[in-house]
C-alpha cells in the first residue's frame, strides 16, 4: 500500500518505519524541515532501539521517503496517517488538538482523489476522528473521506518490537476505514479489535490509565509496606502470580512520567470533568503520582540531616525510563528542580538523556556515573539503567564524601548495599 504519514515524532517515525519495514510505499511529512533533512540523510531524530538501523535500510530499500509540508502528491497515496503531537493544554489539562486540526485542514486543502482514507494515530479525546472528519468536509466540499482511528500501543525504547509484536490492533472507523487498516497490518498476526472511532480512542486512553493507575496504587502501597515493615516487591510478587492481576506495572518507584501516562491521565479527567462526571478515582492516580516524588524527597532530606543547602547529591538517570533520551514529564527533572530550590549542588548522569535547558545551567553535567558520585554525600537513583544495576558499588563507596545513597527504582538488594556499608533507603522496602 502507499501510506502517508503526518508527523515524524516518536509514534509517527517508528510507525513510517515500520510499515515500511512490512513492504509499504511510505512517505513521511513534517513541518520542521531541519528533521525533515536529517531524516532524508538517514539519521535518526530520537534514541529508540533498532530504528536507526531499520530507518537506513528502508531507504536504501527505497520503500521510505520524507518531505517537509503536506502536497498535492497526498493524492497519489492509499492511506493518509495523522500521526502528529497532542500536548498537554496547560490551563486544563485537556489534549491540545492544534496540530491535529491543522493537519486535517492541510489535507483537506491538497485532497482531490474521491474517497480519501485518514486515519488518526495520535492518542486524543475521545470524539476526535468524528471532529477530523467535520473538519475535513468543512474544507473540502467535494471529496468524500473516510476517517479511521488506529490509536498506537508502542512503548518508548520497545517501540520496534511493540510494533512489529503487538498484543492487539485497535481498528475504529465504516468499512473502508476498516478494510483499509486490515490490508495495511496483514502480515502482523494478532488479535485485530474491530470498533467504531469514538470506542478505539477510548480503548487506548483507558489502557494508559489502567497502567498509571497499577503503578500509583503500587506506590501507594509502597508507602504502607514502608510504614508496616512489609516487603512492596514480593508483595507485588505474590499479588502479581494471580493471572487475574498479572506481573506487570508493578514496581514501585518514583512515580510514572513521560509524554503519555501524565497527559493520558489528566486527559481523562479532563473529559470526565467537561461531562459533569466525578473524575474521583481517575484524580486518584494522579495525586499519588505527584505525593511520590514528595515521599522520595522527604527520604532526601532525613538522609541529608538537617539541610540539603551546599551538599553535593549525585543523581543518576535523567529519562523517564531506560532505554529512551526522552526527558519530557521525567521524575527526575522534578526532583532536580527540588534539590535546586533546597540549595544542593547538583552532579547528575545519564548514558543518553540530558537535562533541558535552563535547568542544565543550573547543575553539574557528567561524563559517567563515577565522576556524578565523586565527592557526593548522597547518590539518588531515578531511571534504572542496566548500566546502574552494573556499577561497581565498593567503588562509588571509595568516591563519595560519604555512602548514602537513596534508591528510586529499587535496582538494588538493601541487605548487599549495607553490607558494602552504605546507608541505604530505597521504595517500600525496609
Ligand atoms: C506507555 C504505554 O506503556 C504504551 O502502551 C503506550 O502506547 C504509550 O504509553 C503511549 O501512549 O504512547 P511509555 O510512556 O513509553 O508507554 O512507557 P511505559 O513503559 O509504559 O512507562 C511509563 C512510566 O511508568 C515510566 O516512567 C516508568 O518508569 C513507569 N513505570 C512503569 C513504573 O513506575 N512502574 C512500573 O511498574 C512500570
Amino acid at each position: 500500500m502507499r501510506v502517508y504519514i503526518v508527523g515524524t515524532g516518536y509514534v509517527g517515525l517508528v510507525t513510517a518505519v515500520c510499515l515500511a519495514d512490512l513492504g509499504h510505499q511510505v512517505c513521511g511529512v513534517d513541518i520542521n524541515s531541519e528533521k525533515i533533512q536529517l531524516l532524508q540523510e538517514g539519521g535518526c531524530p530520537i534514541y529508540e532501539p533498532g530504528l536507526e538501523d531499520l530507518l537506513k535500510k528502508n531507504i536504501d530499500g527505497g520503500r521510505l521517503s520524507f518531505k517537509v509540508d503536506i502536497g498535492s502528491e497526498i493524492n497519489d497515496y492509499d492511506v493518509v496517517i495523522i500521526a502528529v503531537g497532542t500536548p498537554e493544554r496547560e490551563r486544563d489539562g485537556r489534549a491540545d488538538l492544534y496540530y491535529v486540526a491543522q493537519t486535517a485542514k492541510q489535507i483537506a486543502l491538497h485532497a482531490t482523489k474521491d474517497s480519501l482514507i485518514v486515519i488518526g494515530k495520535s492518542t486524543v479525546p475521545t470524539g476526535t476522528a468524528k471532529q477530523i472528519s467535520e473538519s475535513l468536509i468543512s474544507h473540502n466540499k467535494i471529496t468524500r473521506f473516510h476517517v479511521g482511528s488506529n490509536p498506537e500501543t508502542l512503548r518508548e525504547g520497545n517501540a520496534v518490537h511493540d510494533f512489529m509484536n503487538p498484543d492487539r490492533i485497535i481498528m475504529g472507523g465504516d468499512n473502508v476505514a476498516i478494510n483499509c487498516l486490515q490490508a495495511l497490518y496483514e502480515k502482523i498476526s494478532c488479535a485485530k479489535v474491530i470498533t467504531d472511532t469514538n470506542s478505539a480512542e477510548m480503548i487506548k486512553l483507558t489502557a494508559n490509565f489502567m497502567l498509571a493507575q497499577r503503578i500509583s496504587t503500587t506506590n501507594a502501597l509502597a508507602q504502607i509496606c514502608e510504614a508496616t515493615g512489609a516487603n512492596v516487591e514480593k508483595v507485588m510478587e505474590g499479588v502479581g502470580l494471580d493471572k487475574r492481576i498479572g506481573p506487570h506495572f508493578l514496581q514501585a518507584g518514583v512515580g510514572y512520567g513521560g509524554s503519555c501516562f501524565p497527559k493520558d491521565t489528566k486527559s481523562i479527567i479532563s473529559i470526565a470533568e467537561h461531562h459533569r462526571i466525578d473524575p474521583l478515582i481517575f484524580k486518584a492516580v494522579v495525586d499519588v503520582n505527584e505525593s511520590q516524588i514528595h515521599f522520595f524527597m522527604r527520604k532526601v532530606e532525613e538522609m541529608a540531616i538537617m539541610t540539603l543547602k551546599n551538599r553535593s547529591i549525585a543523581v543518576w538517570g535523567v529519562a523517564f525510563k531506560p532505554e529512551t533520551d526522552d526527558v519530557r514529564d521525567a521524575p527526575s527533572i522534578k526532583v532536580i528542580n527540588a534539590l535546586i530550590e533546597e540549595g544542593a549542588l547538583v552532579r547528575v548522569f545519564d548514558p543518553v538523556a540530558t537535562v533541558p535547558k535552563p535547568l542544565k545551567y543550573k547543575i553539574t553535567c557528567c561524563k559517567d556515573m563515577y565522576e556524578a558520585a565523586a565527592g557526593a554525600e548522597i547518590l539518588l537513583i531515578v531511571t534504572e539503567w542496566n548500566c546502574f544495576k552494573q556499577a561497581d558499588m565498593s567503588n562509588v563507596k571509595l568516591l563519595m564524601e560519604t555512602a548514602k545513597i537513596v534508591d528510586g527504582r529499587n535496582i538494588f538488594d538493601p541487605q548487599k548495599m549495607r553490607e558494602l556499608g552504605f546507608e541505604y533507603s530505597s521504595i517500600g522496602r525496609s
